[in-house]
């Protein structure tokens, strides 16, 4: 089996806010526009509370969702109960070479420590929040980033792209 790229893929606000009550807490359209041309056509891994967090089944891309429920009405997903069965499973005819990892905290948390890349919409205001994620640590380095600036009642945000940070043995970065 041919090593995929693995990326972590939210949108994350000023306080660190991923979501709420079961829903993003923005309407944001061109960070869905990006969502969807940089996971489609790629298999994407999830948490079970995501995917029921969806509006239906999102075209052209798997859902691999972990649960650890025994019954759970799946339709439409592929169920797995390990970060490791996930991957296997995101690697079965994927002829990409890239996972996508789409959330939310818990699953962030089980894949940060296994991912090559981070894309992240940073929107640019607090919104009120139940899920969070931490910034990243210094593991990660800045390797694109776009800014848009607040327009027509819609935040200000860049979308940013980020790559682990690998050290030579002398200690520097490569
Ligand atoms: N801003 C963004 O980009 C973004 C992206 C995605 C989601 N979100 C938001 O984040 C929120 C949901 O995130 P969340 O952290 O509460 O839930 P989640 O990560 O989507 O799902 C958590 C569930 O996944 C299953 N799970 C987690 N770790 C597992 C493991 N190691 N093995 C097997 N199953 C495991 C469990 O399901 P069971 O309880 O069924 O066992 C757990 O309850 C929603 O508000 C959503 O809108 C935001």
């Amino acid at each position: 089996m041919n090593k995929k790229e693995i990326f972590l893929i939210y949108a994350r606000a000023a306080n660190g806010a991923i979501g709420n009550e079961g829903r993003l807490p923005w309407h944001l359209p061109a960070d869905l526009k990006r969502f969807k041309a940089l996971t489609l056509g790629k298999p994407m891994i999830m948490g079970r509370k995501t995917f029921e967090s969806l509006p239906g089944l999102l075209p052209g891309r798997r859902h691999i969702v972990l649960t650890r429920r025994e019954h759970w009405d799946s339709t439409g997903a592929e169920v797995v109960r390990t970060a490791a069965e996930a991957l296997s499973k995101a690697a079965e005819g994927n002829e990409t070479g890239e996972i996508a990892v789409v959330g939310g905290a818990a699953i962030y948390d089980v894949f940060r420590p296994m991912a090559d890349r981070i894309e992240v919409t940073e929107i640019h205001e607090d919104y009120p929040g139940d899920t969070f994620m931490k910034p990243l640590g210094d593991e990660w380095r800045e390797t694109s980033r776009e800014d848009h600036p607040a327009t027509d009642g819609r935040p200000a945000y860049s979308f940013v792209t980020y790559a682990r940070h690998v050290e030579d043995d002398a200690g520097e970065a490569a």
